[in-house]
């Protein structure tokens, strides 16, 4: 009779792949991850489908990096090479996602190209995401997934995209990024700092602000979106209703790394019961009308699910 459902299949997994790596290694801010070799992602995502995840999303971490972040769309690149690892392993049975975003792949931490004096140019980088999407689709990934927020980037992937023949792929698109203090940890997990300690208020948008989110909505819509997403989640449940409210394509929700940091943290000390609040947290996301989460408890939370 429960009005909400949680199901393993409404689970996508954030995973780390780097290059150059022979063992798995610990991410200190996100107990239970890891920045992961190509042989153990391959583990990671069967133990995943073993209880009933079929999603991951990659983020790449590239052993050189650059101004332009030229490896993000190289077809030798870190994300191209684990997409092709999937889906000569897993085939149609996972739906392999990556993020497509430059700033792992900067030299700078920015996720678009710099003007000389520090700013972000947005058109100029627009460009560089298609050759991403393209990049990712050719290497087998069902879903690309632009976070970058730049202005323009969905429509400038869907028409590289068909241009390149890949009709089918789908975008799934950071719709609702907002500049949140909660990416910490993620920062750690895929070794990026922004140059000169700034941040990216200029691209994301600010917390105090909800409607805005129905305007990027559209606008991601009307350009092309498959999935629209919104990022943090238990901050931004009004907005994922409202999202979930207004538009007609499905609505994705990210639960951070600082959201998974903190349950783990305050479990870890004993002082709240970490699945418990890490089920209820999911459960609400999927209340405020979610329809798939990203998550990095996919597969503890998953997994008890299952039992
Ligand atoms: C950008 C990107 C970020 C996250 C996902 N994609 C970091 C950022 O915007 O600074 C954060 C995810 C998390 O905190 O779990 N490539």
């Amino acid at each position: 009779m429960a009005e909400t459902t949680l199901r393993p299949s409404q689970l996508i997994a954030p995973l780390f792949v780097a290059e150059g790596l022979d063992a798995p290694r610990p991410i200190t801010s996100l107990p239970g991850q890891f920045q992961h070799s190509l042989a153990s992602l391959v583990d990671e995502v069967r133990k995943l489908q073993a209880v009933g995840v079929e999603s991951v999303i990659l983020f790449g971490l590239p052993e050189h990096k650059d101004e332009r972040g030229s490896q993000a769309w190289a077809a030798d690149g870190i994300i191209q090479v684990a997409l092709r690892r999937l889906r000569d392993e897993f085939g149609d049975d996972i739906i392999a996602m990556a993020d497509t975003c430059l700033d792992e792949f900067t030299s700078h931490g920015h996720c678009g190209l710099l003007r000389d004096d520090g700013s972000v140019d947005n058109d100029a980088t627009l460009e560089l995401y298609g050759q991403m999407a393209v990049a990712q689709a050719a290497a087998g990934a069902a879903v690309v997934g632009p976070s970058g927020m730049m202005d323009g980037q969905v429509g400038v992937m869907r028409s590289m995209l068909d241009d390149a023949g890949y009709l089918d792929t789908i975008i799934m698109a950071y719709t609702a990024k907002y500049a949140s203090a909660l990416y910490g940890p993620f920062r750690e997990a895929v070794d990026v700092s922004i140059a000169g300690g700034g941040d990216r208020k200029a691209y994301q948008q600010d917390y105090s602000n909800r409607r805005e989110s129905l305007r990027e909505a559209r606008l991601d819509i009307a350009e092309g979106a498959d999935i629209i997403m919104v990022k943090p989640a238990m901050t931004y449940l009004d907005v994922v209703a409202d999202l979930a409210g207004t538009v007609d394509v499905p609505v994705a929700a990210y639960h951070v790394s600082g959201e998974y940091a903190m349950i783990k943290a305050a479990a870890a000390q004993g002082w709240i019961d970490g699945p418990a609040v890490a089920l209820e947290q999911l459960t609400a996301i999927r209340r405020a009308g979610a329809d798939m989460i990203l998550t990095y408890f996919a597969h503890e939370i998953a997994q008890e699910l299952s039992q």
